[in-house]
């Protein structure tokens, strides 16, 4: 008699799902989510799209060029999907939620387009698909959505690192923003949930979490009566106390609910890596309020001089717009002087872009787009020069390495991460396991990562 699993071999061929993912590390979380929801009803991962019985392609539409991206794979599904009826394509995540029928009426071969709230759902829906010969929609935004309990899965070894979602959507309603239209409202993960996941995260060898969210410093303010005891401070001082835990890390934050006590947690707790990811935007007040961002140049700084007091050889990053509708050259001149008053460690800038729903779209005093990208590059030019400067500030330092991996491109060259999260490159002849932690004196620094010998 054949082995059981041999006969269901033979009668249920392997079936493979293939996921493009767009956009932020929120996004990434939500395809791993997918992913294993799909292994569990029997999927097997591909890398090869060629391969896939599914395609999830999980979108992003923060920004105009991010979704061009993903409209344009979709586009080159048509010959897969003609090739092979029986593919199901899915569209997920943040142009799924805004395009919806659009998305049909553009993409008619699609056959599920499932929003923020609906990833837990994909094993339903695409057994329902394959059942039906219309395509499902299903993009609700519904406040009283709870983030369903959900356990990772550690079939696939746990790599060292892994990211936790805390909190879905925003209530910041920034001008330019199509985030809190397309993910809805603030949801925070109960703290049980959060603190179940990571435990067994830790005690299945993961090294560093980092906590994710849209805004994670407001995390708790949904959870009537639980404000105080399950604010975001109070997630990380328990997280932090997770046996085991090397590193932990979050990501993003809003000015505006940056609190003392949340700065307080970079001296206190030894595990929170001295990096804070700190979105500006602009260092024009006039234009931080058409923006909608609700503080002032004078209190973001007097908040960047506080926790560098807590926290003195913290990394602070930040996110910058340019070219916002109504942008002068004086405003612009603001960001620039900001650049040099805060002296970020690096800064993610991009030109400003018209996104549906979002406020500024009918703003007049539009940039136009030569000018957009003049001021790009001049930020970028300046911010470059900061960058390598401050990673100069490293030479000489000894610094606390968490091994990331071995170079592609030659043996003996190993890579890691600073817990200011450069990168670190330095030479080992012995193999060494991604998550070890190791000492490495900094000799060399670059714009974008640092160089040193590793300590005995
Ligand atoms: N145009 C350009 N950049 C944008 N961002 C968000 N919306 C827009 C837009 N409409 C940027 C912000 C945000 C980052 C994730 O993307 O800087 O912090
Ligand atoms: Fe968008 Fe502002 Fe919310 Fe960030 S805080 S997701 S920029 S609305």
């Amino acid at each position: 008699m054949l082995p059981f699993a041999l006969v269901s071999n033979i009668m249920m061929p392997e079936k493979h799902i293939y996921i493009e993912t767009f956009g932020c590390q929120m996004n990434e979380r939500d395809s791993e989510i997918m992913e294993q929801l799909m292994r569990n009803a029997s999927y097997v991962s591909t890398t090869d799209i060629d391969q896939a019985d599914l395609v999830v392609v999980n979108t992003c539409s923060i920004r105009g060029k991010a979704e061009q991206k993903a409209y344009s794979l979709l586009g080159r599904l048509r010959k897969a999907k003609k090739e092979n009826p029986s593919l199901v394509i899915a569209v997920a995540g943040c142009v799924a939620q805004q395009d919806g029928e659009g998305l049909l009426a553009r993409i008619p071969f699609v056959d599920l387009v499932l929003g923020p709230q609906s990833i837990y759902q994909l094993p339903e829906m695409v057994a329902e698909a394959q059942n039906k010969n219309a395509p499902l929609i299903r993009t609700p935004q519904d406040k009283s959505f709870q983030i369903p309990p959900f356990l990772p899965d550690l079939r696939q070894g746990a790599s060292h690192k892994r990211f936790v979602t805390i909190m879905q959507g925003c209530n910041n309603f920034c001008t330019y923003c199509v985030v809190p239209y397309t993910r809805g409202p603030e949801i925070s993960r109960p703290f049980e949930d959060i603190l179940a996941e990571i435990l067994l995260l830790i005690q299945n060898g993961v090294k560093e979490i980092t906590l994710l969210g849209q805004n994670v410093n407001s995390y708790g303010r949904d959870r009537k009566g639980l404000q105080q005891e399950h604010s975001f401070p109070a997630l990380l001082r328990a997280v932090a106390d997770v046996d085991g835990i090397e590193r932990l890390r979050f990501t993003t934050s809003h000015p505006k609910d940056l609190s003392e006590d949340l700065m307080r947690c970079f001296s206190e707790l030894d595990v929170l890596c001295p990096h804070f990811h700190l979105p500006v935007q602009s260092g024009s007040n006039r234009i931080l309020k058409r923006m909608n961002r609700k503080y002032t140049i004078e209190s973001y700084l007097e908040k960047i001089d506080n926790m560098r007091r807590y926290c003195p050889d913290i990394a602070i990053t930040t996110d910058i717009i340019v070219g916002f509708p109504g942008e002068t050259e004086d405003d612009f001149n603001a960001t620039m002087k900001l650049l040099e008053d805060v002296r970020y460690h690096g800064a993610f800038s991009f030109k400003y872009s018209d996104r549906p729903h979002a406020r500024s779209t009918d703003f007049d005093g539009k940039v136009p787009e030569e000018e957009k990208g003049r001021r790009l590059s001049l930020l970028q030019n300046r911010q470059n020069e900061i960058s390598l400067e401050r990673n100069r500030e490293y030479i000489g330092k000894q610094l606390k390495v968490m091994v990331e991996g071995e170079s592609k491109a030659a043996a003996g060259q190993w890579s890691g991460r600073a817990g200011g999260n450069h990168i670190v490159n330095f030479n080992c002849a012995s193999t060494l396991m991604p998550g070890q932690m190791l000492e490495v004196l900094i000799e060399e620094a670059c714009q974008n990562s640092l160089r040193g010998s590793l300590l005995l």
